[in-house]
């Protein structure tokens, strides 16, 4: 039995019900991409249907505002991203969807890792997606390392060749890997319970505790933080464009005490004032003298 149909059983037996796996609609297929970088799949499936319902084609999308899909957008994070895929269906509404994965790639905002998912999950083509999950299992099943990095992706790309079969399941291939990658071959991984476990030339050494199991496995990110903050900017950020959007107008002056139970006008106006440049520059907030709203 070759490892991926070892793999495959296993997924029919664990796989999770997901509800974007229940369409091969490039549109529908791309939204759930852009919402699952950087949010949690749990906190995806509350958001992906809600969504769908408002904009449920391309040309829905293409036709909303800023501040409709920022709103719809709300709770998701990274908010530019909301904007990045309105302009996404504006540019498929005008040039048609793409049928390459390089036509993906030349649409702004899409990487290898979502015109390669994009690929194979709404246009039967056989490649492999690589984002932190699969770069982890196929790191250690195809290059025996028990922790890889981005620099090894074109190794994992190319040796990725000879895990996928030749005709058919290019779906259920990488999507099986993502449920191995959070079920079972996690940072800290449960090589008994894995249906690869004979062919992962990495288990032994995780089963018999001899890997040192790294306290981060990628490096910290270097987002911007106020010295005497507790959380990284981008989540002020947050809190300015959630009062904007709950209260429709904002004054600019009540805004660091609102964001922030320590502000403290001295020491910290200058921060507020960088952050809602900012969020104006990103085109997520309207400014004008004294108020802050969402862009039209
Ligand atoms: N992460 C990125 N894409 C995913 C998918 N389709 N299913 C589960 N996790 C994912």
């Amino acid at each position: 039995m070759t490892r991926a149909v070892k793999l495959l059983r296993w997924y029919r037996r664990h796989g999770r019900d997901l509800p974007w796996r229940r369409t091969r609609n490039p549109y529908r297929i791309l939204v759930s991409e852009i919402m699952l970088q950087q949010t949690q799949v749990d906190r995806v499936k509350k958001y992906y249907r809600s969504w769908l319902k408002q904009f449920p084609t391309w040309k829905k999308l293409a036709a909303a505002s800023n501040a409709e899909v920022i709103r719809a957008w709300a709770g998701l994070g990274y908010n530019r991203r909301a904007l990045a895929l309105r302009d996404m269906a504006r540019h498929v509404t005008k040039n048609g969807v793409p049928k390459t994965e390089t036509e993906w790639k030349s649409i702004k905002g899409i990487g290898p890792y979502t015109a390669a998912a994009v690929s194979a999950f709404a246009q039967k083509k056989r490649t492999m997606p690589i984002d932190t999950n699969i770069r982890r299992v196929l790191g250690r099943i195809l290059l025996a390392k028990p922790y890889s990095d981005l620099k090894d992706d074109d190794r994992i790309a190319k040796e990725a060749e000879s895990f996928l079969p030749h005709r058919g399941h290019f779906y259920e291939v990488p999507q099986a890997i993502f449920d191995l990658a959070t079920m079972i071959c996690t940072k800290k991984p449960e090589c008994m319970r894995c249906p690869l476990r004979r062919d992962c030339p990495v288990a032994e050494r995780f089963l018999s505790g001899r890997v040192r199991i790294p306290k981060r496995s990628t490096p910290k990110s270097k987002e911007r933080h106020h010295r005497d903050k507790r959380y990284p900017d981008r989540i002020y950020r947050g809190r300015i464009l959630k009062l904007v959007r709950e209260q429709d107008e904002v004054s600019l002056s009540n805004i660091g005490p609102l964001i922030d139970k320590t502000f403290d006008k001295t020491h910290d106006q200058a921060w507020v004032e960088y952050m809602i440049k900012r969020l104006c520059q990103d085109n997520l907030l309207q400014k004008t003298k004294t108020r802050l709203t969402l862009p039209l």
